[in-house]
């Protein structure tokens, strides 16, 4: 049976697209170096702990499994350390992608599906934003997902290569059932860190700026569920093991809600005061950021089940619940 490769399958989102797969009978193996992954994250498949930087584990891994399509998730992931060490970051997220590339030309596979992110964006003139808007990523980190798009698309005009490419808007929420979630103790969401603030884990919550032209000052996001996440994973992956075309799909719900918003529902669902601490504007942040989300919903099909902020902040919540009160390693 051809097996499905998820390289950064051990962390946050690609333990809910393991899962996913996992459930519908699909063969995985994860590839994790586990610099931010967790082993309890990998509920189906093998977990073999490896870099995307190294070549020679790869192609090892690539010779030794007979691999349809692969799921690259792994990368770094913050802004703000990106913006202070943009060499790690074009190391691991461009460097990392390509040599994962190389080995996938080298033995024959040619299907990637690949986790960008609304960073591409940078602070677009207009929202909702949809995927033909022009990309201008203002910071490292969505610099290494505009160069990884870049070289997907040029790979694909030169070869026989598929690929999608995710560009997630706001991740947030858990399992429903309570297996996995967030697991980085550094993440700095702000679901997460709004429910870590609610189990007490964070003193505060920092809110960043209150003059944006915003309908409350604060800045508006599109928040997804991980499961509408990883549900628009297996869409992409079945367009691909089809026969389909490359494609680019804004991954979100359409439309946002503010920082005071989702605090508000964080302490009705929670029961928790949630202090805050109220923070000049950060850089770079653009006042509202929502994804048009016409082209996936049309061509994958893809429907959404948990377009619902309380829905959201109720599985971060009850995640982080267990989380906190269990050493999970
Ligand atoms: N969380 C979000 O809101 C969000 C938004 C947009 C895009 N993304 C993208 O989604 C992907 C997953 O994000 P996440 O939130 O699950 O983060 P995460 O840190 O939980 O997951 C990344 C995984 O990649 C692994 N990894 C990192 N570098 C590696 C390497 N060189 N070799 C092998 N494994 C490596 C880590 O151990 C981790 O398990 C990333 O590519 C990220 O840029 C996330």
């Amino acid at each position: 049976m051809q097996t499905i490769l998820i390289t950064g399958g051990a962390g946050y989102i690609g333990s809910h697209i393991v899962k996913l797969l996992g459930e519908r009978g699909y063969n995985i193996l994860v590839y994790d170096n586990l610099s931010s992954g967790h082993e309890w994250a990998v509920l189906f498949g093998r977990l073999i702990r490896g870099d995307i930087l190294d070549f020679a584990g790869l192609s090892r891994v690539f010779n030794e499994n007979d691999i349809a399509a692969v799921i690259q998730l792994a990368a770094y992931i913050s802004v703000p350390e990106s913006i202070q060490q943009p060499l790690e970051y074009y190391l691991n997220n461009v460097s990392g992608t390509i040599n994962l590339l190389k080995v996938m030309g080298e033995y024959g596979v040619s299907k990637m599906i690949f986790s960008s992110s609304a960073a591409v964006y940078g602070i677009p003139p207009h929202t909702p934003v949809n995927e033909t808007s022009e990309l201008r990523p203002i910071n490292p980190y969505g610099r290494s997902k505009a160069m990884v798009e870049q070289v997907l698309q040029d790979l694909s005009n030169a070869r026989d290569f598929k690929y999608v490419a995710l560009r997630y808007f706001n991740v947030a929420g858990a399992d429903p059932g309570g297996s996995i979630g967030e697991g980085k103790e550094d993440a700095a969401h702000l679901i997460t860190a709004s429910v870590r603030t609610a189990v007490g884990k964070k003193a505060f919550l920092n809110i960043y700026g209150n003059d944006y032209p915003t309908r409350d000052g604060s800045c508006v996001r599109d928040y997804i569920h991980v499961e509408d996440l990883a549900y628009a994973h297996l869409l992409s992956l079945e367009h691909l093991l089809e026969g389909g075309d490359s494609r680019i799909y804004n991954c979100g719900y359409g439309h946002g809600y503010s920082v005071l918003e989702v605090m508000e529902t964080v302490r009705r669902v929670t029961g928790a005061p949630i202090p805050v601490r109220q923070l000049e504007r950060r850089k770079g942040d653009p006042p509202e950021l929502v994804a048009d989300t016409k082209r996936i919903k049309a061509e994958l099909h893809w429907r959404p089940l948990h377009d619902d902020l309380e829905d959201i902040v109720e599985t971060a919540w009850r995640w982080e619940l267990k989380y906190q009160s269990k050493t999970l390693k």
